[in-house]
């Protein structure tokens, strides 16, 4: 039927994780104005105007058409007076400068970000390699991402016969580039994972592959505790790393710039992995919506470990994602629709 003047409203459920998100989507220009008013809203210390900002934000990416007027935003959830008023300035005046400004912005905000994180505790050398890594960091590509899985799971696969690395993150949902890599380490034996990571950094660091790493011990009598409080954070053994790519893809061999790669490697017993797959795919905003849909919704408990039931008081058991979505009562989504 053609249709006389912009569509009109669309219905739209109000939790990210009802409804699917695509990677690319007709409103991203207004979408990221309104992600990087959230980075800075959440930069303030000020939770309550970032997750309203992001929330409008994630409602835009879910939209079939390009809004084109602001009467288009009636009726759509988490779309209050500001928000609104918002998307009206950017129509309006802004225009199409707006989005490279905020991806510079924001690619700013992130590496600041992580960089403020370390900087604390690390050593003069260590920051300087830090400073170094900022310089040649450029985002990383799919094939980089997909080598460097690979070259994990040889290691690991040659140190533990039947090892598993899985590249998760941005990746999983179909990213093209990414600011670094999420790789699960597991093995289909419970219990045999543990250990594995001091050995495969030993093995990559003996390729040259290891710019700087920092481990962190796992806390496996946390899981359930974790799970039954509902912690956000994670309690699995973790390596944060910079790895080392020979040279960016399409230059010239023996090219003076190396590439540092920032790479997050997580240990995970087989029995979580379904738990851990969910939570470390992504996107955050669909992580943070997914828990609170459990919690609110359902009356349900959900991180990366386990899902807890506090009435009957017990973990719910699960072999595979598409189980944790069946006990949640939503429809199945398939990583590259959690792009929220
Ligand atoms: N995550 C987590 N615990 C952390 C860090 C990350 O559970 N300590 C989860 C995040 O919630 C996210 C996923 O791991 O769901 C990937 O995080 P991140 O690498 O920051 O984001 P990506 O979606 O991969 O995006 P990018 O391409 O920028 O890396
Ligand atoms: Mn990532
Ligand atoms: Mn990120
Ligand atoms: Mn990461």
């Amino acid at each position: 039927v053609p249709a006389k003047g912009p569509p009109g409203p669309v219905r739209v459920p109000p939790y990210a994780c009802q409804r699917p998100t695509p990677l690319t989507h007709p409103n991203t220009s207004l979408s990221e104005a309104l992600e990087v008013l959230a980075e800075a809203a959440g930069f303030e210390g000020s939770e309550g105007r970032f997750l309203s900002f992001r929330r409008a934000a994630a409602v835009l990416k879910a939209l079939p058409s390009q809004v084109m007027a602001p009467s288009q935003l009636q009726g759509l959830p988490h779309f209050g007076e500001h928000s609104c008023r918002v998307v009206q300035l950017f129509t309006r005046i802004f225009g199409v400068g707006v989005k490279t400004a905020d991806r510079w912005y924001r690619d700013g905000l992130r590496t600041l970000d992580s960089l403020h994180e370390q900087l604390q505790r690390l050593t003069q050398q260590q920051r300087a390699g830090l400073q170094h890594y900022r310089e040649l960091s450029v985002p990383v590509q799919r094939p980089e991402a997909e080598a460097l899985q690979q070259e994990v799971e040889a290691a690991a696969v040659d140190i533990l016969p039947g090892a598993t690395v899985t590249l998760v993150g941005g990746f999983r949902r179909g990213k093209l580039h990414g600011h670094d890599v999420d790789l699960l380490l597991s093995h289909p034996q419970e219990g045999l994972e543990a250990g594995l990571l001091p050995h495969v950094m030993c093995r990559l660091e003996r390729q040259g592959l290891v710019l700087y790493h920092q481990h962190r011990h796992g806390h496996p009598e946390d899981a359930a505790r974790r799970t039954r409080h509902s912690h956000t954070m994670d309690a699995f053994e973790r390596s944060f790393c910079i790895f080392c790519l020979p040279h960016p893809p399409g230059a010239a061999a023996g090219g003076a710039h190396r590439r540092a790669v920032r790479v997050d490697l997580v240990v995970v017993p087989v029995s979580q992995l379904p738990f851990a797959l969910l939570g470390w795919t992504g996107s955050k905003h669909f992580e943070r919506e997914l828990r609170l849909f459990s919690r609110k919704e359902r009356g349900l408990c959900l991180n990366s470990h386990g899902l807890f039931d506090p009435e009957q008081k017990m973990l719910l058991r699960v072999a595979s994602e598409e189980d944790i979505f069946r006990h949640l009562g939503l429809e199945y989504l398939p990583p590259e629709q959690r792009n929220a």
